[in-house]
């Protein structure tokens, strides 16, 4: 409880429902909260979901790739809702398989850094000339952030999102993706930053749908 209290109080400009999220999100540790897929864990707040589930509805993506896999939940969500679309491939890269996801027809699994050159450029080639979105969900360092967002900005496609997860949080670096997000932002004006949990007042991935322009 002291951890949390202390952490709290680092917890700048937010309300009093973000608050509640916010202990809600600390009991995910034990895994009891953790919304499941298909009975596979995932490390997500629920809104977050449907908010993956409408975007990938409008914007009907060929290919999705995440990086970070964990438990393997989300991928699992992301291959069920392309092949409902009618989609390709979810390519997901982890620097570690021991938690070992479960498989999905529609999945790739990747074993590797998100931004080896090679896992990239492997990528790059394997999605060429089709619709993809990106999810950003691995090491959430600002460094590490920063560099996904180089390697992958131009493999997303004018008109879909690559979404930063856990940009909700303004603690202070060096963990937190926001500050990699404002930085990318700064410099990078085919991105523009739509605030699409509004429309359920929050969610972790607050601040962190960035749509590519051109
Ligand atoms: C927050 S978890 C991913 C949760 C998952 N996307 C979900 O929603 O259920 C972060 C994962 O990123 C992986 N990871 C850490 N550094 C990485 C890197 N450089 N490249 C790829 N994955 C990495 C970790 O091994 C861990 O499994």
């Amino acid at each position: 409880m002291g951890n949390l209290v202390a952490e709290e109080n680092a917890v700048e400009g937010l309300s009093d429902m973000e608050i509640q999220y916010y202990r809600y999100l600390h009991s995910f540790g034990n895994g009891i909260r953790e919304p499941r897929w298909r009975g596979t864990r995932v490390v997500k707040f629920p809104n977050d979901l449907i908010l993956y589930a409408q975007v990938i509805f409008k914007r009907t993506p060929d290919f999705i790739i995440e990086t970070g896999t964990h438990f393997g939940g989300s991928a699992l969500f992301l291959g069920d809702m392309l092949q409902l679309i009618g989609g390709k491939k979810v390519i997901t890269i982890d620097v570690s398989h021991k938690l070992n996801p479960p498989k999905h027809p529609m999945v790739e699994h990747i074993l590797g850094s998100s931004i080896d050159p090679e896992i990239v450029e492997r990528i790059r080639r394997e999605v060429a000339g089709a619709q993809v979105m990106v999810t950003l969900d691995s090491d959430h360092s600002t460094k590490h952030v920063l560099a996904e967002l180089s390697a992958y900005q131009d493999i997303v496609s004018v008109g879909q999102y690559m979404v930063v997860e856990d940009c909700w949080t303004r603690r202070k670096k060096p963990y937190w993706p926001w500050y990699a997000v404002r930085e990318f932002l700064k410099e990078n004006r085919r991105y523009r930053r739509f605030n699409l949990e509004k429309q359920f007042i929050f969610a972790v991935t607050k601040d962190g749908w960035l749509r590519r322009r051109r």
